[in-house]
């Protein structure tokens, strides 16, 4: 799985494997507050840096980094909750990385992977001040399905049911 992007450098896009470690921590130094406020909720630690790494299985928990030079730039992901309810995703860019096209085509190499996996569809919440992450979402997709956190959330859903799937 590779991909480059329009507006930077060629940056590969592939599963987290277990050697990760190290990359997806530094991956974490390299959101600003800002960004780990809209990124949230998930602890910018060591105890979730392995957690990421040793639960990338690629069927239930699918991880997927954007790497360019051994550095991790992006990552996305899906967590599943059972085999009636959507999985949950998450997507974050390093600030320095950011609007330069890797978010859209991790997010889009990510629901290929629901696809091929037979996912029935993929859920997640936005900031509602978040455009830039509601333009990734919605030119993937997404739509808006509910409020959540009080009001300052989107909830957001990408239907995949019924599709041509190796389901
Ligand atoms: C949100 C995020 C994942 C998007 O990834 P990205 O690589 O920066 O985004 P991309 O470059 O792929 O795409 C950005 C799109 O938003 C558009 N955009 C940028 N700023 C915008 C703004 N202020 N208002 C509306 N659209 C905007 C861009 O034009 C682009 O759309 P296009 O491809 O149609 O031209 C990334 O910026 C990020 O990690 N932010 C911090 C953490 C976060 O918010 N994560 C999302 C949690 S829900």
């Amino acid at each position: 799985m590779s991909t480059t992007s329009s507006r930077g450098a060629p940056a590969e896009i592939r599963q987290v494997g277990p050697d990760d470690f190290p990359a997806v921590l530094r991956f974490f130094e390299g959101l600003s507050p800002e960004s780990r406020r809209t990124f949230a909720p998930q602890p910018f630690d060591e105890e979730h840096a392995r957690r990421i790494v040793e639960t990338s299985d690629g069927a239930e928990n699918v991880r997927l980094v954007a790497v360019r030079g051994g550095e991790v730039l992006g990552y996305c992901y899906f967590e599943s909750r059972g085999p009636d309810l959507y999985p949950t995703v998450g997507l974050g860019i390093i600030d320095r990385a950011q609007n330069q096209g890797l978010g859209s085509r991790l997010m889009s190499a990510l629901v290929a992977e629901a696809r091929r996996l037979g996912k029935p569809g993929l859920v997640l919440t936005v900031h509602m001040d978040s455009a830039r992450a509601l333009r990734v979402y919605t030119k993937n997709g997404y739509r808006i399905t509910g409020e959540c956190s009080n009001g300052i959330q989107w909830e957001m859903t990408l239907d995949l049911d019924g599709e041509d799937s190796a389901r």
